[in-house]
Parts: C-alpha cells; structure tokens; sequence
C-alpha cells in the first residue's frame, strides 16, 4: 500500500479545503483506492503567512520547482489561480508525467484544449470538475452521465455572486450597488468583480460547459456576454408583476450541428425550476434528446464543497493509476465546432419602452414588429405617475436575434419612442 503523494498549489480557500477533507476523510479515501493519500508539499506565495489549516511548516514552499520537479509526487493538485504561470507550471507537470487536477475555470477555459492534448501526449489525467459550478458534479455529469444522450441545451446559473444580487434585489429591494458590496463582505466575488458581475466568470464557465455538452472546442471569444450591472429595480419589479425572475443565465444551445452560448440576464418563468435556484447557489439545466430535462442543483463555491470536487477528481486519478489507465480516454471535443448565425437564434423577448403617450403611437411600434416578421405575445401598455410619457411592455413570440436586432434599430429611429429602457431574453 505505497501512499499516494500529492503536490498542493495553493493553500488558500480551496486549498485549505483540500487539506481537510484529504485529513478528515482519509480512511473512507483509502478504502476506495487502497493507498493512503499524502500531501506531500505545498506552494505557496508568502510561507510566514498564518494559516487556517494546521500544516507541518517544512511541507511548505515558495518554490514552485519543489513541487513540480519533486519526483516523489505522483498527482498536482492546482488550487492557486491565475493563468500564464500556473498553465506553465501544469505543462511543466505532465511533461514529468505526474496527473494534474485544477479548479482553474479561467486557465481551462482559455488553455483547456492545449492541456488536454499535452495530458493526452504523457499518459496523464487532468481533471476539473471543481472548474465549473464548485460543488455540483456537472463535468463528470456531462462526460459520463449523458455519454450515451445528445444535449440540445444547457442553461446554468453558475455564477453565485450574480445570483445572489439578483435574489437580493428580488426579495428584498436591495439596490444594486449596496448588495454588491455585501457580497464582497462576503468573500463570494472574485477578488475584482467585475469578472462576476460582467459575466466574464459565467462565460468562462459556459465555455467548458459548451465544450464538454456539444464535444465541440468552444472557445471563449464564441460566447457573447452580458452582465448585470445595467439591471434596474423597475426591471425586476416588471418581472416579477409578469410572472418572472430575472437571473444571470448562461445558454448553450445546439440544433443538428450548430450551437450558440452566451451569457446574459434573462427573464425566467417562475414556473421553470431554475427560478427557484436563490442565493449564492448555482443550478445547471440539461436537455438531452433522449432523457428530456435534468436539473443539477448545488452550492458553486466554497471551501469545502469546492475542495469536495478536487478532491473526488483526485479520487479518479488514484483510481485510474490502480488500473494503470491514466490519459487513456479519448478527447471529449471530436466534433468540429459550426456557430450559429444571429439568425439561427431563436428566443422570446422581453421589451420595456417609454414612450409618448398619444393617439396612434401604439399602432407605429406594433407594426415595427410586424415588418420585420416578429410576433408578438403579449403587449401592456399603462401610464406611470412619475413619468409623463407611456409605458409599454412586449413580450414576443420566439424570434430569430437577427429580426429583433432590426426591430430595435427602427425603434431607435421613431420618435414616439423616448427611451428603450430594456430588452431582456426570456425562457419557460
Ligand atoms: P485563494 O484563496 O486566493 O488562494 C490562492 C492560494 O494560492 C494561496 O494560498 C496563495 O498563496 C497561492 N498562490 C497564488 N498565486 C501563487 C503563486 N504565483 N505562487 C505561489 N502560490 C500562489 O484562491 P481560492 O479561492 O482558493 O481559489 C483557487 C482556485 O480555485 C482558483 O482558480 C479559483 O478560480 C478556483 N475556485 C475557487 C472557488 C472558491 O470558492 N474559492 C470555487 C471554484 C473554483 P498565499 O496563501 O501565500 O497567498
Ligand atoms: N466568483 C465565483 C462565483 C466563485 O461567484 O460564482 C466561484 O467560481
């Protein structure tokens, strides 16, 4: 029962995760695999700093090469971020032959394909479930569970900062600003938010997502993002009078061998079960062509169910180094990737317009619509006491994105039409 020897980059959140749950579980991980599992040394950045883990102080390092280049480690585990270092490190890694798993959604959403092939050149696992959705087990999900389906779609909230501003926003009439700060104070944001709130964070995500449901290398630039930080509270007030939530959604669509993603606030329909995901926590729906809807449901970040994931992908290299079958699985993405045109987009949508409040003006932005072949579902027009002008609200029918594009340009043009305070994708 030689022990298995682990290389730890990182003794931050997740790290310190880590360490706990490869201490505190250890006998139920030695009875899966049969070794004991040792972290054998740590990176870190400043080795003075005091630590929320009690760890043997000679495990820790500055220098990356001790880890890496220690020919006692058979497994990295990287749990400290970044990109261009860390995806030189990892590379450095394989290239010695030792499994690497990361919770990196940022480098595995830029250099996934390049570290996937290099693992695959060495014999190596790389594993990232912890990349996407913390503690939901959506990778090996999408690669395992659904092997045998076809996804059609994927919708996730996978973003817990986003979500849990709009939930605040939404119960409670928090302003957008204040709870921000809070979930700061919180420690749920990256260290700059703007990747949250941006949609930055979600479109990295969705990137694996894309890639893993279609078995197509999507890339990031593919995705075309939105964020939150333009959402209102009279959004979310007409939203919710309508029957909707408003959420940070990440879409994945595909129809014969074309897909779409994007990221971007969409009103959802309370009766579809990703509406009543609140909070910091993370959902992420799937539609395969044979099993129908499936809903995967958890808390996205986190010390421990974050470090849950590490260190169950940990639990498969062991595994697969028993059975001597490390980097022998196919590449996911076989596929070539084929976008969607605008055209090819289809969704229903959301339009709040201000606009002058007189005979006829109706009438003009109705046949707009018509023009250019949207249909509409539903329309609501009514005054608002602090505003002279007149309200209207459209929901569509499913139109393609490129005909609501050129709804919106000949609205931009009338001049009944004051303000177009906002356009939202709708879903259920
Ligand atoms: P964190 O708390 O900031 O910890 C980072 C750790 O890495 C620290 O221990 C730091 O050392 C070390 N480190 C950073 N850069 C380094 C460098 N250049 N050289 C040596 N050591 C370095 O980060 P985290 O929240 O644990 O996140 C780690 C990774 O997990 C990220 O990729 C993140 O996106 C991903 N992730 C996090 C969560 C979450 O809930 N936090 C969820 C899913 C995925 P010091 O301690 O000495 O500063
Ligand atoms: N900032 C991220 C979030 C952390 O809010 O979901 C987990 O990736």
């Amino acid at each position: 029962m030689k022990p298995i020897k682990v290389g730890l980059l990182g003794l931050g959140t997740v790290g310190t995760g880590v360490v706990r749950i490869v201490e505190g579980h250890q006998t139920d991980l030695q009875s899966q695999v049969g070794s004991p599992i040792v972290i054998e040394k740590v990176l870190v950045q400043n080795i003075s700093k005091v630590r929320a883990v009690s760890i043997n102080p000679a495990k820790l390092t500055e220098d990356a090469w001790e880890v890496i280049h220690n020919p006692e480690i058979d497994v990295i585990v990287e749990v400290m971020g970044g990109i261009e270092t860390t995806k030189r490190y990892i590379l450095e890694a394989l290239a010695r032959g030792k499994h690497v798993v990361t919770a990196n959604k940022d480098l595995m959403a830029l250099h996934g394909p390049e570290i996937l092939a290099a693992a695959h050149e060495n014999g190596c696992d790389v594993l990232y479930e912890a990349s996407v959705a913390g503690g939901i087990p959506i990778i090996r999900t999408l690669i395992e569970g659904f092997s045998s389906d076809r996804i059609t779609k994927i919708m996730g909230i996978v973003n817990g900062t986003t979500n849990y501003i709009l939930t605040k926003m939404s119960k409670e009439g928090a302003a957008y600003g204040d709870v921000l700060k809070e979930a700061q104070e919180l420690g749920y944001a990256e260290a700059d938010p703007t990747s949250d709130v941006e949609g930055l964070d979600a479109a990295r995500k969705m990137t694996i997502l894309a890639t893993l449901g279609f078995r197509a290398n999507v890339a990031l630039e593919d995705v075309d993002v939105k964020g939150i930080s333009a959402i209102t509270r009279e959004d979310i007030l007409y939203a919710k009078r309508l029957g909707y939530e408003v959420k940070l959604l990440g879409i994945a669509e595909r129809q014969d061998d074309y897909i779409s993603v994007s990221v971007q606030p969409t009103m959802v329909k309370l009766s579809h079960p990703i509406a009543a995901v609140n909070g910091v926590y993370n959902a992420v729906y799937v539609y395969g062509e044979a099993v129908g809807e499936t809903m995967f449901y958890g808390p996205g970040a986190g010390e421990l169910p974050t470090a849950t994931s590490v260190v169950a992908d940990l639990v498969a290299v062991v595994k697969n180094l028993k059975l001597g079958v490390n980097g022998k699985q196919e590449l996911i993405a076989y596929k070539e990737k084929k976008l969607k045109t605008d055209e090819q987009i289809a969704s229903k949508y959301f339009m709040l317009l201000h606009v002058a409040d007189r005979a006829g003006v109706l009438a003009r932005i109705t046949q707009a619509f018509a023009e250019h072949e949207v249909s509409l579902e539903s329309v609501l027009q009514q005054p608002n006491p602090s505003n002279p002008e007149a309200e209207i609200i459209i929901i569509t029918h499913d139109a393609n994105k490129a005909a609501a594009k050129r709804v919106l340009k000949s609205l931009e043009a009338m001049d009944v039409v004051k303000t177009i305070k906002s356009v939202y994708r709708v879903e259920g």
